[in-house]
């Protein structure tokens, strides 16, 4: 196989948080059991439960805190309130069994447009060093606690939707800009110190509600059609070039 694939979001976060720098980007991320969640939603008012090699939106579960002991459980575009008594037995209705899933530190995603959004940041190994092949933001469907691409996200420009959110502050909007970018290559980094191997990667970063920038997961299998859906293609050519230079790369190393 061309392309090295981790699946596990947990051995994923755990490679991460061993970087100092990256430690304070990620959201407090367990393995699931419900002692574990009940603990995690004193902490939190928000959590999520996640299938550990989930992928494309599915299988997720939220759960918020409400008034009175109860919690709001979310999945798809369903939702149901519980007592929290019951909170346990309701959820593993939606869980499957023998599926491992890990508990995550849910966060206050910034809306754009009355949408939930967060940013894909993808990265290429062609040669020696990670590059960055581009950057979108996602923005989720409506209903939606998840942005993916397969359950309705759609792309957007980075620049765009900064423009709007820090209302045309070209500084804080290159600050950001910056930000995000060091956080992927220090997730790259640490990947791939962790990882031998890989060569790509789509980083999910979120930017919470008080601007805290934050590391949702990691995915060594990114999709492309984010950016292929973008009228400017220019991310999505750099993208496809640095996969043909890695494959050839890969014929190469084979036949030595
Ligand atoms: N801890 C979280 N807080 C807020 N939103 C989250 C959180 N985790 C996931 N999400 C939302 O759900 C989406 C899918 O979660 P993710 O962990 O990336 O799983 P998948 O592998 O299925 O893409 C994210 O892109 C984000 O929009
Ligand atoms: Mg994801």
């Amino acid at each position: 196989m061309p392309f090295r694939r981790i699946q596990s979001k947990l051995l994923k976060d755990r490679a991460m948080r061993r970087s100092p720098l990256l430690h304070s980007h990620l959201p407090e991320t367990l393995p699931y059991h419900p002692d574990v969640l009940k603990r995690m939603l004193d902490r939190h008012a928000v959590v999520f439960v996640k299938p550990d090699l989930g992928s494309q939106g599915r299988g997720i579960v939220r759960l918020k805190r409400i008034k009175h002991g109860g919690v709001h459980i979310s999945w798809g575009l369903s939702s149901r309130r519980v007592n929290r008594k019951y909170m346990v037995r309701a959820l593993h209705q939606r869980l499957r069994p023998y599926q491992p899933y890990l508990v995550q530190q849910g966060l206050q995603l910034t809306k754009y447009h009355h949408r939930l959004m967060d940013i894909r940041v993808f990265l290429q190994k062609p040669g020696s060093k990670w590059l960055i092949s581009g950057k979108v933001v996602r923005v989720g469907a409506a209903g939606r606690f998840v942005t993916n691409y397969s359950q309705g996200g759609r792309p957007v420009h980075l620049s765009k939707v900064l423009d709007s959110i820090y209302r045309h502050d070209q500084q804080r909007t290159e600050a950001a800009i910056q930000k995000i970018d060091q956080l992927a290559y220090h997730a790259a980094a640490a990947l791939s110190g962790k990882f031998r191997g890989i060569r790509v990667l789509g980083i999910d970063i979120a930017l919470d509600r008080t601007g805290r920038i934050w590391i949702i997961e990691a995915n060594t299998r990114p999709g492309t059609q984010l950016f292929k859906q973008l009228k400017d293609q220019s991310m999505y050519r750099t993208i496809v070039a640095r996969y043909q230079r890695i494959k050839y790369m890969n014929r190469i190393h084979r036949r030595k």
